[in-house]
């Protein structure tokens, strides 16, 4: 609190001072002139399709950043050095440089350029085309996690889609990556093709943990979802103007941006709902949509809380984001606006004008900086802006990923402070409600030392089909790992609250990597000395006779033997089995270093290269199945493309439930599952050798 205090009086000191500055003093960057510029001679220089320009800033790798422009400029420190612009090798060959797209994936760039996607390598300086594109695209989208050691945060920057905006639906072709973008693959979102619009882009919306294509019918933007529940429904429409180019705001929050020279939206929740931009002043909205103030815009920068937007007309508005509504002032006029300027936030509250200068004498660019601390402008009397309502909003939130199980309940809280006098309502919320359920209160906790209340807010997330207060049409299928922010923020807040930044963070729901099952081997055939681990360390190689097994897995023989080398780094010596003794593995589950439990859930198994000589002990019948079960060749009969996770938790369906689409029409046929409530086991024929087993738990409901 005693900051605080400090800083209002220094601020009220200075008034008289501080009326007269300017909103930002400017610095020119012209250093590093001796700089490699091998690169510009040897490559086409990049230019950007837009006659606006835009600034992307690496979310992760901060110093990093893009400039899109008449010419595009790629730095490492933020630009500050001088730079020659962007070019392509000569090598690439990709005739007229234009770059309509660009994003990047944790360590590379990718660009559309000239209609093909490109990778640059920045670590290694290394150009590549992206494999598997076989048609023009426009666009590349994808977004941005952090928190680079965990595992779910990597499958977030690898996902990459690549598109031709505007595009008739029934004829585009659109292309998925899970490698960052090395490579893609085609991509259907199924029937939603059909639908007679354009395709406005496509996205992986990591915070509701699926993708959303954007159509645009006539002039109608809407989006369509690929998981349920939101596949059951849409978006709601919107009114769409020509294309709008849209950002995936950092932070996994739902925030997305829609904007083009004459259009600026926003949405707070992937674009289920999408939403005006207000202008506003003092305590009074001026235009519904900054659009209606007749403005030209030329570009606009956010980060995870806020948004900045500069006119041709040189007007520069700033705003916070928010998820009941967005609203932007416009600050004190400076003279910024030329054909090249471009906005980016350094830092929350920190806005930064960046122009490029052409220096004829070294062929290279300076840049001129301007710096606006939006803390102290927006204390200008003239711009009438409502003080903060809040003096504090903290907790101990990790910057990192929460897990969720089955059956765990996750407790959390924070602590505000309202100025005194006021009422603020704090806001919680999660970015998938379908997937993550809360329930949050707040309790006074006292006063702080200058009187003022503080009070805590508490939060209970549990997985939501287990909260038992939702109808199954509103949760997500429990079957799905899934990703949730959680945001503590407070509603409507005043612009002023710059510093006050919402607290978040992810959660992941259903998936616990901690957690890992082990399969009991208290014989192997080392112990018993049947095999030698020095041995099976060397490349040891099996054969599997051609009698044995089937490549493709559907029993029949094959017309070679296989010649294995046993994966010894990987599974280390086997367990030994007698043919004549019926087996069942025993599973293990452990959660870091510590054995919690024997695994009673059902699941299955395939011998990796598709050895058959083996079977089940029961039946359907003897299982007392009261639905015709599922088995591998009926598993693959649905999804013609065979893996070993063909069968999973998501597909599976319990036989010991009337099931009116699969009566028990063969009570004799073989019951392949394993666990559960059966005692149901495998029979080995009378054949010695090496069986490996893929093992898939099936049962959704296991932890
Ligand atoms: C860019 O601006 C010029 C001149 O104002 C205009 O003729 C041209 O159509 C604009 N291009 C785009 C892509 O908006
Ligand atoms: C739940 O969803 C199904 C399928 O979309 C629909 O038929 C049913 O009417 C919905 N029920 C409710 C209560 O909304
Ligand atoms: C095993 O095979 C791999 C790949 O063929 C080879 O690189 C390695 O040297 C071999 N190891 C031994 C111990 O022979
Ligand atoms: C697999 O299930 C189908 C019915 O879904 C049945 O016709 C077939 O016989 C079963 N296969 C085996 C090997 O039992």
């Amino acid at each position: 609190m005693l900051v605080w205090m400090l800083v209002a009086t220094a601020a009220v000191w200075l008034w008289p001072l501080a009326r007269a500055q300017p909103l930002c003093g400017t610095r020119t960057i012209r250093t590093g002139k001796v700089l490699d510029s091998t690169q510009h001679h040897y490559g086409d220089d990049l230019y950007f399709s837009s006659n606006t320009t835009f600034l992307i800033k690496h979310p992760c790798r901060k110093h990093i950043a893009l400039y899109l422009g008449a010419d595009i400029f790629f730095t490492r420190d933020n630009f500050e050095s001088s730079l020659t612009p962007f070019s392509i090798p000569e090598s690439m060959e990709v005739g007229n440089p234009v770059v309509t797209s660009a994003h990047f994936s944790d360590r590379i760039l990718l660009l559309v350029v000239n209609q093909k996607v490109y990778i640059y390598d920045y670590l290694d300086n290394i150009w590549d085309e992206a494999e598997g594109i076989q048609h023009p695209v426009s666009h590349v989208t994808g977004d941005n996690c952090c928190y680079s050691l965990n595992k779910l945060c990597t499958e977030m920057h690898n996902t990459v889609f690549a598109y031709m905006h505007g595009e008739d639906l029934s004829q585009t072709h659109i292309y998925f990556s899970d490698n960052g973008g090395y490579s893609f693959d085609s991509y259907s979102p199924g029937n939603q093709l059909e639908l007679p619009g354009t395709l406005g882009g496509i996205f992986f919306f990591h915070s509701l943990s699926q993708s959303g294509m954007l159509a645009v019918l006539g002039d109608i933007g809407m989006f369509f979802y690929t998981e349920h529940p939101l596949k059951h429904r849409m978006g709601l429409s919107f009114q769409y103007d020509s294309p709008l180019e849209v950002i995936i705001v950092p932070g996994q929050r739902g925030f997305l941006i829609f904007w083009n020279e004459k259009h600026l939206f926003m949405s707070p929740n992937s674009g289920q709902l999408v939403d005006t931009v207000r202008l506003t002043k003092g305590e009074n909205v001026l235009f519904s949509s900054i659009t209606d103030a007749s403005v030209t815009i030329h570009t606009i920068a956010t980060n995870e809380n806020e948004l900045a937007v500069l006119t041709r007309e040189d007007h520069l508005y700033y705003g916070s984001l928010g998820f009941l509504s967005t609203s932007v002032i416009k600050l004190p006029h400076q003279p910024v606006w030329s054909p090249e300027v471009a906005l980016m936030f350094h830092d929350s509250g920190r806005l930064e004008i960046l122009t490029p200068v052409f220096d004829g004498s070294s062929l290279a660019f300076d840049f001129e900086k301007c710096s606006v601390n939006i803390q102290a402008v927006l204390m200008e009397p003239e711009l009438q802006v409502p003080k903060c309502k809040v003096e504090l909003l903290q907790g101990q939130f990790e910057e990192d990923m929460y897990t969720i199980d089955m059956n765990s309940l996750l407790i959390l809280s924070a602590s505000f402070i309202p100025r005194p006098g006021t009422s603020p309502i704090p806001l919680v919320m999660v970015s998938n409600p379908y997937s993550l359920g809360l329930h949050a209160f707040i309790e006074e906790l006292g006063n702080t030392l200058d009187g003022n209340t503080k009070y805590s807010l508490n939060v209970q997330l549990q997985q939501q089909q287990h909260s038992g207060r939702t109808h199954p049409n509103f949760t997500s299928s429990i079957k799905r790992p899934t990703v949730s922010t959680l945001i503590m923020d407070i509603a409507n807040k005043e612009i002023s609250c710059v510093d006050l930044k919402p607290l978040s963070m992810l959660i992941s729901v259903g998936c616990d990597l901690t957690k890992k099952i082990v399969v009991q081997n208290k014989i192997s055939a080392c112990t018993k000395g049947i095999l030698d681990p020095v041995d099976l360390q060397r490349n040891y190689t099996y054969i599997i006779e051609k009698e044995a097994y089937d490549p493709n897995f559907l029993g029949h023989k094959a017309t070679n033997d296989l010649f294995v080398v046993y994966p010894y780094k990987d599974l280390g010596c086997p367990r030994l089995v007698y043919f004549n003794t019926p087996w069942k593995p025993v599973l293990e589950l452990w959660q870091e270093e510590e054995m919690k439990e024997i695994v009673d859930a059902e699941y299955v198994l395939v011998e990796v290269n598709g050895l058959f000589t083996y079977s089940y002990s029961l039946t359907a019948d003897s299982a007392h199945c009261r639905s015709q079960p599922q088995n591998w060749s009926s598993m693959k009969q649905e999804k013609p493309s065979f893996t070993f996770t063909t069968w999973n938790r998501e597909n599976y369906i319990s036989c010991h439930e009337h099931n009116k689409d699969m009566p028990l029409r063969w009570p004799n046929a073989e019951y392949q599952v394993l666990g559960g409530k059966t005692d149901n086991e495998i029979i080995f024929d009378q054949r010695n050798g090496i069986y490996i087993f893929y093992l898939s738990i099936v049962d959704p409901y296991y932890r």
